[in-house]
């Protein structure tokens, strides 16, 4: 029997906007995702518009706002992260869920907009910075470490609409001055600090807060995010020398569809395409083939003299990324990082994802291979409809089965291939509202949350038969799982 290494951390994530709710309490502001209303699988969220002569409109989360046009509020629709599961008013009460399933870790992300409500203001919000005082003093006495994720796709609503979002250098300094007072306020309590999430597959104004989603926007838009990232890096290892930074990436593996050789080229660029990001970031430099894929899309970065040097000199201490699918391409595929092709070998889940543990197990060591930098699995998970039996137990084995599989090829990964990863944050431990439909159906969790998708219900929290079985996988360091090279 194999387990995980005495270091290695088990745990769970999530993201504010998805389950923290309160979004007009303790003098919050608005963010970039409070304007988005719920969808489905067939139809992906929007957000609500005031359109540019007056009356409403709504437009697809990912795509340009029409010119004119602005996010806006209006009471008679639902919006999921408004309330979401409601962290903010049951700390205590899911901390303590945490505990008992024994979690080393637990990932979440700060409310920007908690912290500074427009972004723009030269003092933080204090009521902000004493919630997240009392879920991080709340973590440590329960012997979990926090795991910080400081911009998990939102920023302040009023940078989106004054500044245009990351399209804006300013947002960089607006970046900085918000990790500078996380990072003087919770030094000696957290070492390990993820500086955005998914920075390879953002997108759409919530996301990034720009009001056009073209490439040339959108790769500029992802420099600010660079040299932010590097900056608060450097500011970072100043006040918290024991820190360590990470960026998080959505690593889904891509293959080639067939081997004929301009499909596996095709695959191969697609895949670098996506793994540019991390070349950037952990080694410091564009790479040389950035010239091939911004003549190919008509990018020209803007650049500051410093900006090279900040990239350089401040890179990733390790690599955390996202796995919950592969996909293929060929020659004639079209899409752009997030999407892809159906590998016909494999199962889907409800939402269409396909499944595929052993592609983690590849991806933790082209990732080594490729950086040689610590690697942290921090989002990983499966959506499926859960269903709530009257006695209040939810047998989910779909989940247990999902999760122990990708648990076996980290295992693997680690004891056979040599590749250090050092964790894995289960996503959604508790259910969420989903990113991409905002649906609460999708359910990740090893916890239920009596909500629904329009978001009534008691809130109420129950656990699942995973909850158990994840709690037999901590306590013994990954021993009880089975499969891979057993
Ligand atoms: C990742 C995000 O892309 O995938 C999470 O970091 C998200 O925020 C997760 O929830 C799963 O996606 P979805 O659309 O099923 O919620």
């Amino acid at each position: 029997m194999r387990e995980f290494p005495k270091e290695f951390l088990l745990g769970g994530a999530t993201a504010d906007f998805q389950y923290e709710g309160g979004f007009n309490e303790g003098g919050r502001g608005l963010h970039s995702h409070d304007f988005e209303t719920s969808g489905s699988v067939d139809c992906l969220r929007q957000i609500s518009l005031k359109l540019k002569d007056g009356s409403r409109g709504t437009v697809n989360y990912r795509d340009s706002l029409p010119d004119g046009a602005e996010a806006r509020l209006y009471d008679d629709i639902y919006y999921p992260s408004h309330q979401a599961t409601d962290f903010f008013n049951h700390v205590e009460e899911d901390i303590g869920l945490m505990a008992e399933m024994g979690f080393q870790v637990y990932r979440f992300s700060i409310c920007w907009s908690r912290i500074y409500p427009t972004g723009d203001e030269d003092m933080p919000n204090e009521e902000g910075l004493e919630f997240y005082d009392k879920v991080i003093d709340e973590l440590l006495k329960n012997n979990i470490e926090p795991m910080i994720t400081i911009c998990h796709d939102e920023l302040p609503f009023y940078l989106c609409k004054t500044y245009d979002g990351w399209s804006s250098r300013h947002v960089i300094d607006c970046y900085v001055k918000y990790a500078k007072t996380l990072f003087e306020r919770y030094k000696g309590k957290v070492k390990y600090w993820i500086t955005f999430n998914e920075i390879n597959a953002v997108g759409g104004y919530a996301q990034i807060g720009t009001h056009k989603q073209d490439h040339q926007t959108h790769y500029q838009a992802v420099h600010h995010m660079f040299v932010a990232s590097s900056k608060a890096i450097q500011l970072g290892h100043q006040i918290m020398p024991e820190s360590m930074f990470g960026t998080m990436f959505a690593l889904s593996e891509i293959y080639p569809a067939t081997c004929h050789p301009e499909d596996i080229f095709a695959a191969y660029q697609k895949r670098r395409e996506s793994l540019f990001f991390v070349d950037v970031m952990a080694r410091g430099k564009y790479p040389n083939y950035t010239k091939e894929i911004f003549e190919r899309k008509n990018i020209h970065i803007i650049k500051e003299k410093d900006d090279d040097q900040w990239i350089k000199d401040y890179p990733l201490d390790f690599i955390s990324f996202s796995y919950y699918r592969s996909t293929i391409a060929d020659r004639h595929s079209t899409f752009d990082i997030m999407g892809g092709d159906v590998n016909p070998y494999l199962e889907l889940t409800p939402w269409g994802w396909p499944v595929d543990p052993l592609g983690l197990r590849y991806c933790l060591n082209e990732l080594y291979d490729r950086y040689q930098k610590p690697l942290f699995v921090v989002e990983n998970g499966l959506g499926a409809v859960d269903i709530l039996e009257k006695d209040g137990s939810i047998h989910d084995d779909y989940r247990i089965q999902y999760v122990n599989d990708h648990l076996a090829q980290i295992r693997d990964a680690i004891t056979i291939d040599h590749v250090p990863c050092f964790g894995y944050t289960m996503w959604g431990w508790i259910d969420v509202v989903s990113l991409s439909t905002g649906e609460m159906k999708k359910r990740y969790g090893f916890v239920y949350v009596d909500m629904d998708d329009n978001g009534k219900g008691s809130l109420k929290r129950y656990k699942k038969d995973s909850f158990y079985w994840f709690q037999k996988v901590i306590k013994s360091q990954g021993k009880i799982i089975h499969g891979g090279k057993e």
